[in-house]
């Protein structure tokens, strides 16, 4: 038998899943680590933890499956995109690793724009300066911790930081590298242009490739550390939702995805270069050599249920426990007794800031319309009604952009929710399905890896004998309706509360 080997280095653990070459799961673990939030608005984890949590996950799988690691094709590596990893002369990381959610680097991006110019910028990295991605963090280290700068001699995102610990090799790919605002993004490498403006050594960057090229092999150390047989092949991958398009099939045109995980995002696969002049949605390459995609982000969208699980939620939680459920659906159940519009609640969930379609570091959360009357079930549906607008706001740029579909597969931990579905195809009135394996990210990077190893001949090929979807939930346009009200309201909070959110800043 043949089998392919899919890791996702996510924000709340990593996620080790063996296949075989129909895409059949044959064993699957996570490893969980935390995040710490030293400051309002950072967001930072070790990245030692990753690694700890990728070679125990896989030792784990291997000793599950009882697969001979011989018969592993290759191996794909995906994870949280935008991460700031800095090592040292002795590959030893130097700091904790700045996350995707990190919103510290705002004067940075301003630096940014002083150096490249805006619309420069825009044109060569195809996306604006943003706080969660790499550039701004890398100088926001250069300045506030220069003798850290100092010592560091590589820069690599999260999945490549494994790919280092597994093959020795320095690589990235295209579209995780797109979210470092260092690439050019039309053509698929660094931008020696950016790079000199900003005054940062290509030397410190890894090699660029497409995602199913293969980067390396597996050394015997990293064999001798996982079980995997040395030689064992990686391919480059790809971002999370870059790879999540792969494990449900977006990567042709008019296909599109919706993730509720820690983040939210609403993407659409293009082979035509797309990017938004205002900036409010991510051009990024995909996975598929030589096209792109472009994807809204909503920044705590399945956060925003959990923050108010682990603050709100104590009894629940404990209820959950003695009777052997997951908390969210006691939750969720809550919610579904309180009708369309929460009794008149909106929730706003900028509790990281927002991107899409503010590109705010500085705006927060908000429940508006509280009232005595309102119960926790009513709070819980406007969290999870304020995540799906924030959803439809994605979705609405990008229909301005002309970049549509006509369906969405629904994924994240958020989509296993039928009523969060629902929710999504009334008020973003377009019919919702699911892919029939839930692995997403894992299982888009195990078929890259095929591809890479040749078990398939293409990245469509692969998906086309893969990834099969499930009965589309249709939209209800009386619910729709009654959304849409709602949503109308919902739009006008953050142009009213803008100000307020950027005193609160300064305090
Ligand atoms: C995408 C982004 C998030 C992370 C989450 O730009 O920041 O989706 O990749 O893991």
């Amino acid at each position: 038998m043949n089998y392919l080997l899919g890791l996702d280095v996510g924000t709340s653990g990593t996620k080790t899943a063996l296949f075989d070459t129909s895409g059949g799961l044959i064993a699957s673990r996570t490893f969980e680590y935390p995040l710490s939030q030293p400051q309002n608005g950072w967001a930072e984890q070790d990245p030692r933890d990753w690694w700890r949590a990728a070679s125990d996950g896989i030792r784990a799988v291997l000793a599950d499956s009882g697969v001979d690691p011989q018969e592993i094709r290759g191996i794909g590596l995906s994870g949280q995109m935008h991460s700031l990893v800095m090592l040292d002369a002795h590959d030893e990381p130097l700091r904790p690793a700045i996350l995707w959610c990190d919103g510290r680097t705002g004067a940075e991006c301003e630096d940014i724009y002083d150096a490249v110019g805006r619309a420069r910028y825009l044109e060569i990295t195809a996306n604006p300066a943003l706080t969660g991605f790499t550039a701004g963090k890398i100088l926001w280290v250069r300045k506030h911790q220069p003798e850290i700068y100092e010592k560091c001699r590589h820069i690599l995102l999260a999945k490549d930081y494994i790919r280092l610990k597994l093959t020795g090799e320095y690589a990235t790919e295209v579209s995780d590298a797109s979210g470092m605002g260092l690439l050019d993004v039309p053509r698929r490498q660094w931008s020696d242009e950016v790079l000199t403006k900003l005054g940062i050594d290509k030397a410190l960057l890894a090699r660029v490739y497409e995602s199913p090229e293969i980067t390396g092999t597996v050394t015997r150390q990293a064999a001798e550390i996982t079980g995997l047989a040395a030689g064992t092949p990686v391919v480059g991958g790809a971002g999370d939702n870059a790879a999540a398009a792969v494990g449900t099939g977006v990567v042709v045109d008019g296909r599109a995805f919706a993730t509720i995980g820690t983040s939210g995002v609403v993407f659409a696969h293009t082979s035509e270069l797309a990017v938004d002049p205002q900036g409010r949605v991510h051009t990024f390459c995909c996975a598929v050599p030589g096209a792109w995609h472009v994807m809204g982000v909503t920044l705590a969208a399945g956060a925003s249920l959990q923050w108010f699980r682990n603050n709100l939620c104590p009894d629940i939680i404990e209820d959950a426990r003695v009777r052997g459920v997951d908390p969210y659906v006691l939750m969720t159940e809550q919610a579904a007794r309180s009708p369309i519009g929460a009794n008149r609640l909106l929730f706003t969930p900028y509790l990281m800031g927002e991107r899409t379609p503010h590109l705010d570091p500085d705006c927060r959360g908000a429940f508006t319309g509280l009232s005595a009357m309102h119960t926790r079930g009513d709070l819980i549906r406007a969290v999870m009604e304020g995540v799906t607008y924030s959803l439809r706001d994605c979705a609405e740029t990008l229909r301005a952009m002309g970049v549509t579909s006509r369906e969405l597969i629904a994924c994240g931990g958020g989509a296993t929710s039928p009523l969060w579905r629902g929710m999504l195809a009334d008020a973003l009135h377009c019919p919702v399905t699911t892919t029939v394996g839930k692995e997403g990210p894992a299982l888009g990077v195990a078929l890259l890896a095929g591809v890479g190893a040749g078990v398939y001949d293409s990245v469509p090929a692969a998906c086309d004998a893969v990834v099969h979807t499930g009965t589309p939930m249709l939209p209800d346009e009386q619910a729709g309706a009654a959304y849409d009200a709602f949503y109308d309201v919902y739009r006008t909070i953050y142009p009213a509360l803008r100000a307020s959110y950027a005193a609160l800043a300064k305090l």
